[in-house]
C-alpha cells in the first residue's frame, strides 16, 4: 500500500489533520498532498514541503490513503468526480465528514473500498480531539494505520458506525457544551471578585485539571467529588444549590435534545 497521504479538502479540519501529522513526524511533508478550491489559503502547508493542489484526481493518484473533509453537500460530486481513478486496491478511504454515512459513500463509489468514518472534535488542532471511528471491509492493518494517524491527533475510540450520531453529540457538540460551562464559571468568578482575565485562566485551567485527574487516574468523576467535599463545607453547598437548580439534568436533556435533532435529519 502506497503510504502517501491525500487530503481532500484543505480547510479548518483538513489542514489541523495535516499539521498533526507533520508535526507528529508520522509523516514527512512530501508524503502528504492537500487540496482545496483556493489553494493559496493552503500557502503555510506549501512552505512546509506538503504538495498543495487543486486537482483532487492528481491528489488521489499520488496516495494511498485519502482523507475527505469536504463540507457534506460538497462530497458527492467530489465522489463522482474521482470515481474513474479511485482503486479498491490502491486506495483506502476515510472520511471526517458530519453525516455522511458509509452507505452513501458505497452508494457513491458502487465499488467495495475499504472505508472509515471518523468524528474528531474542533481539539484536533492542537493534536487533543477525541476521534471516535468505524470502519467497514478494512483489515487489521488498516485498522492500525487509521488508529495511529488519529492517535497522534488525540485519543480514539472503535465505536459501531450506529453510534456515529451519539458520538457526534457526545465528541464534538460536547467542545461547545464545556466552553458554555467554562463562560458560566468565568461570569460567576467575575462576580465573586476576579477581573475576566483572571476569572478565564482560572476557569479552563480548572477544567483541564479536572479532565486530566479522570484520565490519568481511571477514576469515576464523584470519586474526585468525594475528595473536595468537605461535610459542612462550601463545595458540597455549591454543588447542591446547583443540583436544585437542575444542573445534571439540564446537561442530560440538552444532550438529548442535541441527539433528537441530528437523529431526526435536521
Ligand atoms: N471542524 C471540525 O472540528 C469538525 C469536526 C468533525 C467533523 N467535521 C467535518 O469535517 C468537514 C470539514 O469541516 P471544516 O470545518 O474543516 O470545513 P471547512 O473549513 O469549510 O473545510 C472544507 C474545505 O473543503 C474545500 N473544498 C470545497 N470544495 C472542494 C473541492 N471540490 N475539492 C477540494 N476541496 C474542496 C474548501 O476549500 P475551497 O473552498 O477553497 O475549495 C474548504 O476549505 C465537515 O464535513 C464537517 O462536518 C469537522
Amino acid at each position: 500500500m502506497n503510504h502517501k497521504i491525500a487530503i481532500i479538502g484543505g480547510g479548518n479540519l483538513g489542514q489541523a489533520i495535516a499539521e498533526g501529522l507533520i508535526s507528529s513526524g508520522f509523516i514527512t511533508a512530501a508524503d502528504l498532498i492537500i487540496t482545496r478550491r483556493n489553494t493559496r489559503a493552503l500557502e503555510t502547508l506549501a512552505q512546509q514541503g506538503v504538495q498543495v493542489s487543486s486537482d483532487n484526481a492528481y491528489a488521489v493518484q499520488q496516495a494511498g490513503w485519502i482523507i475527505f473533509a469536504v463540507k457534506p453537500f460538497q462530497i458527492k460530486s467530489i465522489l463522482d468526480e474521482l470515481k474513474p481513478v479511485l482503486d479498491p486496491a490502491r486506495h483506502t478511504l476515510i472520511s471526517v465528514i458530519s453525516g455522511i454515512w458509509i452507505k452513501d459513500i458505497r452508494e457513491s463509489l458502487g465499488t467495495d473500498f475499504a472505508l472509515f468514518r471518523a468524528m474528531p472534535n474542533t481539539a484536533i488542532a492542537i493534536r487533543e480531539s477525541m476521534t471516535c471511528i468505524c470502519s467497514y471491509n478494512a483489515t487489521a492493518e488498516q485498522i492500525s494505520y487509521v488508529t495511529a494517524i488519529f492517535d497522534l491527533l488525540g485519543k480514539t475510540v472503535f465505536i459501531e458506525e450506529q453510534l456515529m450520531d451519539a458520538a457526534t453529540v457526545l465528541g464534538a457538540c460536547g467542545t461547545a457544551y464545556a466552553m458554555r460551562y467554562i463562560r458560566a464559571n468565568i461570569q460567576g468568578g467575575i462576580e465573586i471578585g476576579f477581573n475576566a482575565k483572571t476569572a478565564a485562566l482560572i476557569a479552563a485551567q480548572t477544567v483541564k485539571g479536572a479532565a486530566e485527574l479522570l484520565l490519568t487516574q481511571n477514576t469515576h468523576p464523584e470519586q474526585e467529588i468525594d475528595k473536595v467535599t468537605t461535610p459542612k463545607g462550601c463545595t458540597i453547598a455549591g454543588l447542591n444549590e446547583m443540583e436544585h437548580q437542575g444542573f445534571s439534568s439540564s446537561l442530560i436533556r440538552g444532550l438529548v435534545a442535541s441527539y433528537k435533532k441530528i437523529t431526526s435529519g435536521m
